[in-house]
């Protein structure tokens, strides 16, 4: 996957790029960032991006032309038109089911807002969509954008060691993980669940199978409202009630 991020601050994604899976996947040839510094496309002389508002009000806008320019560029470059996402707290809030829905495509075009947002053009003419990370306003939409990035990543195959690690992930199958534990055995008296050092791996899958429906229960019930749940998952989830009545 090719991932182009447009930006007036390409050096916020230092660090976050350079390390640990995203860097991983670089490496392998997975994956491709191209950073974009958006001043690059200001032609004028003072290189400027942004501008007062039209009717007044306080803050500068994100100038039209210069967006358009970065993005036809990229486009003549690539030689095709890759999705291309506004981060914008109007957007749709971003979820696993995005993600995985992003992880298909061959190329994504992220575009950071910053001051008081983008000329409304930008989003009538120029993009597919916008995405939101939440009901809050960010400074920029680099973070969002890290965020979009590092989320579709880990998706994208050959990316994580472990497939199933992905699958078992909170929210990739509508429901959260299971707890999980690491050596000591016992700490302070805290034990860890003895079925987890039975080596009896049914006993383990069964075990993991029945605290995700009760973690997911306890900490997020409005999900298993939104999932289909097989027969046994419904077993377990009535258990979990009567248990907790
Ligand atoms: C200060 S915000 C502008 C907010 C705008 N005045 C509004 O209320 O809709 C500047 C930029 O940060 C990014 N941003 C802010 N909040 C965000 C969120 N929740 N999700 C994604 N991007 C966000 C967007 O790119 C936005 O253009």
């Amino acid at each position: 996957m090719r991932v182009d991020i447009l930006t007036l601050f390409p050096s916020m994604f230092k660090g976050p790029f350079d390390e640990s899976i995203i860097k991983r996947a670089q490496k392998r040839g997975i994956l491709e960032i191209h950073l974009h510094n958006l001043r690059e496309f200001a032609y004028d002389k003072h290189r400027m991006v942004d501008d007062v508002p039209y009717g007044g009000g306080g803050g500068m806008v994100m100038k039209v032309e210069p967006l358009f320019r970065a993005v036809e560029s990229i486009r003549n470059e690539i030689k095709s038109s890759p999705k291309t996402i506004l981060l914008s707290p109007q957007g749709e809030p971003f979820t696993q089911k995005k993600a995985k829905e992003l992880a298909k495509e061959k190329y994504l075009l992220l575009i950071c807002g910053h001051y008081e947002g983008v000329d409304e053009r930008v989003k009538q003419h120029l993009i597919d969509e916008e995405i939101s990370l939440g009901d809050y306003v960010l400074t920029g939409g680099e973070l969002a954008a890290m965020v979009v990035v590092d989320v579709t990543v880990r998706m994208l195959p050959g990316v994580l060691g472990c497939k199933d690690s992905l699958r078992e992930d909170s929210f990739y199958e509508g429901l959260l993980d299971y707890p999980q534990y690491t050596r000591p055995a016992e700490f302070r008296g805290w034990k860890v669940p003895g079925v987890l050092l039975s080596g009896n791996h049914q006993a383990i899958e069964k075990w993991r199978r029945e605290m995700r429906i009760k973690t997911t229960f306890e900490k997020r019930p409005d999900l298993l409202g939104q999932k289909e749940l097989t027969l046994e998952e419904r077993g377990l989830l009535e258990k979990i009630k009567q248990r907790e009545n």
